[in-house]
């Protein structure tokens, strides 16, 4: 099964695809932290992207695709996965399923509101060597400026500042808020209310897994 986890910056996506990935054993995709590894290393990808994930915009699907497919395309993929962060619109959906159209999905919108996302991601921080999220309002590691996963140091992240979260913000109205309505009319969207705390937020999206599983386990054995 494939899980699309949808909603603006700071939504939540991440901290949630981690704690699913865990939860149902399937890996989680993030185009982001994707695009940012290659930043890091500084491939030719990388360098091409850079300036547009700095600015806030949505890099080249050409670069996208090149990423997300190889990704995709390894046997750890085979049972499932989780999408964090993409698609980001219509033309990125439409291309992804003349692709990939070979498992049961859910799409998962978490939704917030724009100022409660500004105090998420300006306070939010990540590990530089390992990713792991952290946030210094609600979600603090144990000890000051350290990963509790692999003691490394946290960072802020280049396009956590507040001008660029809230153009961030915008491209998501714009650009990727569409594919809710393109979802919804595909028939396996859903969304939650994402002003709780974490383990609340998962609870609500763990439950409307659990009981799709059960319809697709259902459709399965029709067939049988
Ligand atoms: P991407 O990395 O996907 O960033 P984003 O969509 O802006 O989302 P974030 O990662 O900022 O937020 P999140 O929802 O993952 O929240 P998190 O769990 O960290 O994309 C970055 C850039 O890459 C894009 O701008 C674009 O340039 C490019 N890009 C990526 N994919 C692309 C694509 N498909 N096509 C084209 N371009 C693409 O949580 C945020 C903070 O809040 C954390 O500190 C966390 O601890 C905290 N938090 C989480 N949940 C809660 C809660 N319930 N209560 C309180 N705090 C919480
Ligand atoms: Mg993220
Ligand atoms: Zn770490």
């Amino acid at each position: 099964m494939r899980i699309i986890l949808l909603g603006p910056p700071g939504a939540g996506k991440g901290t949630q695809a981690e704690l699913l990935s865990k939860k149902l054993g399937i890996p989680k995709i993030s185009t982001g932290d994707l695009l940012r590894d290659e930043i890091a290393k500084g491939s030719e990808l990388g360098i091409k992207a850079k300036k547009k994930v700095e600015k806030g915009e949505l890099v080249d699907d050409e670069l996208v695709f090149a990423i997300l497919k190889n990704r995709i395309e390894r046997d750890d993929c085979k049972k499932g996965y989780i999408l964090d962060g993409f698609p980001r619109n219509v033309a990125q959906a439409e291309r992804f399923y003349k692709m990939f159209n070979d498992q049961e999905e859910l799409v998962i919108e978490i939704s917030v509101s724009e100022d409660e996302l500004v105090r998420r991601l300006t306070s939010r921080r990540i590990c530089k060597k390992c990713g792991a999220t952290y946030n210094l309002l609600f979600f603090k590691p144990r000890v000051e400026n350290k990963c509790d996963v692999c003691g490394g140091e946290l960072i802020r992240r280049d396009d956590d500042r507040e001008e660029v979260i809230r153009k961030r913000f915008r491209v998501y109205e714009k650009e990727t808020k569409p594919l809710i309505n393109y979802y919804y009319k595909k028939g396996n969207y859903f969304r939650v209310a994402g002003d709780a705390d974490i383990n609340e937020i998962f609870n609500r999206i763990y439950a409307i897994i659990k009981s799709n599983m059960r319809r697709f386990a259902e459709r399965k054995s029709d067939y049988l």
